[in-house]
């Protein structure tokens, strides 16, 4: 853990260097809220991120600590104890949050979009309010369950079984790289009520951790956000109540696409916010050097256009959500880019900084690992260009051809 000073040192170059707040728009509050959790990440997560990533160490008392700075419920109304902030806000969170350890970005995400989104979205009042203030505080977090070992991207194929007897359902199958899996005391469960009906016959349900005939797989040994556990959910005749259906039967897989519609706004934000710690890094090392190259001044001038355009777009994504706009579109966009600026300035940063880069703990070289996983989950890259020219054919169809 770094000195307070020194740590406070951190924040203040943090803010002269990336201070975006009126290049962006933001307004009064949004600029307060960004200072608040830049305040919090660069003091209490970024001294500690190589030291998570090394020993796999899930970050239980920072995470407590943003449960009490609203970061664990962010978009939950204030009634049921979340912070009721808007889409903006928790994007902004996002960014800073993963820029000072793309690992904690990764809990933070899985935890407010994808498992709290389905219940508060598409639940009844009765189901918000019985599960949602439980998991606001930072004290628990929650899961997603869609992905089987067998249909990664093709989310429609999922083949774990819930059957209905009794007022309960009975779930067998098994869940794939499931992020929180192993800290989690609740999750969004896909399973399919009716095989034949393909994606018709899915249903979300929400299971209690632990769960009689739920286990967890071994934790995976991964490449980067090594401070997360993923692991396989094993559903082994694990009975539930009826009660925990959330939405219709059968409109499962409708929810579980516009949750990941809404969750890749913040996936893109992890990825500007990664990029951007490589950024400052790499700054930081050519500020030092004797003689600043023609080759480096390009390197950074590059570096600076993709991070800035990649926040521009996720604002923009942010923005229309919260302006009630479709989002499909857009989302999949600033996924998409963000995800390949993360990639790119990280490796980027490591190129400028030659070997220096490549050394365990110099930060660089943990971002280059963390950044990698942005352009797979919450679909690929490959998924994000499908929805994109999905779009474009049908706008274009509406536009030119009636719909034809
Ligand atoms: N919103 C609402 N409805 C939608 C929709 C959307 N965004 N996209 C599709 N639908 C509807 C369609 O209208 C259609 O409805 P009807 O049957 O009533 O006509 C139905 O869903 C089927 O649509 P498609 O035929 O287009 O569906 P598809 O099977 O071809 O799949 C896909 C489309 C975009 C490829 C989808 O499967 C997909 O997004 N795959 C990627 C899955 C994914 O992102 N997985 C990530 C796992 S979670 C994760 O990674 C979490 C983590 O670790 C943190």
């Amino acid at each position: 853990m770094l000195p307070k000073a020194t740590a406070r040192c951190l924040v203040q170059r943090a803010f002269s260097s990336f201070s975006n707040a009126t290049e962006m728009g933001l307004s009064e509050q949004h600029t307060a809220f960004q200072s608040m959790v830049r305040e919090f990440a660069q003091e209490e997560l970024r001294p500690i991120a190589d030291e998570l990533d090394s020993k796999k160490k899930f970050p239980r008392e920072q995470v407590k600590k943003m449960g009490q700075l609203g970061l664990m419920g962010v978009e939950i109304n204030k009634d049921l104890g979340g912070a009721g902030l808007d889409g903006l806000s928790y994007t902004i969170a996002m960014e800073e949050i993963s820029r000072a350890c793309g690992g904690t970005g990764t809990i933070m995400t899985a935890h407010n979009s994808i498992f709290m989104g389905p219940i508060n979205k598409f639940g009844t009042d009765q189901q918000k309010k019985k599960i949602l203030p439980n998991f606001v505080t930072g004290e628990r977090v929650g899961c997603f369950m869609l992905s089987e070992p067998g249909n990664g991207s093709d989310a429609g194929a999922a083949s774990t079984l819930a059957v209905y007897k009794d007022d309960h359902y009975k779930i067998t199958g098994t869940k794939a790289w499931i992020t929180n899996s192993w800290e989690s005391s609740g999750g969004s469960l896909f399973a399919t009520t009716d095989r034949k009906a393909k994606h018709k016959g899915i249903s979300c349900f929400y299971i209690p951790f632990p769960s009689d005939g739920l286990s967890l797989g071994n934790k995976e040994s991964k490449m980067g956000i090594r401070c997360t556990s993923t692991a396989n959910v094993i559903f082994d005749d694990c009975q539930i109540p009826s009660e925990n259906l959330i939405g219709e039967s059968g409109q499962g897989f409708k929810i579980a696409m516009q949750i990941l519609d809404a969750g890749r706004i913040p996936i893109a934000a992890q990825g500007v916010g990664i990029a951007a710690d490589a950024l400052q890094r790499a700054l930081d090392y050519v500020m030092k050097k004797p003689v600043i190259s023609q080759n480096d001044e390009e390197l950074l001038a590059e570096m600076e256009v993709m991070v800035t355009t990649a926040r521009l777009l996720t604002y923009r994504a942010a923005r229309m959500k919260d302006e009630g706009k479709p989002i499909g579109k857009i989302a999949a966009m600033a996924k998409l880019y963000g995800s390949e600026v993360a990639t790119s300035v990280s490796h980027k940063a490591i190129q400028l900084m030659g070997e220096d880069g490549l050394i365990k703990g110099g930060g660089v070289e943990r971002n280059y690992r963390d950044a990698r996983i942005t352009e797979i989950y919450e679909g690929t890259s490959e998924i994000q260009k499908v929805v994109i020219a999905g779009h474009m054919k049908k706008e274009y169809r509406n536009k030119y051809t009636n719909g034809q």
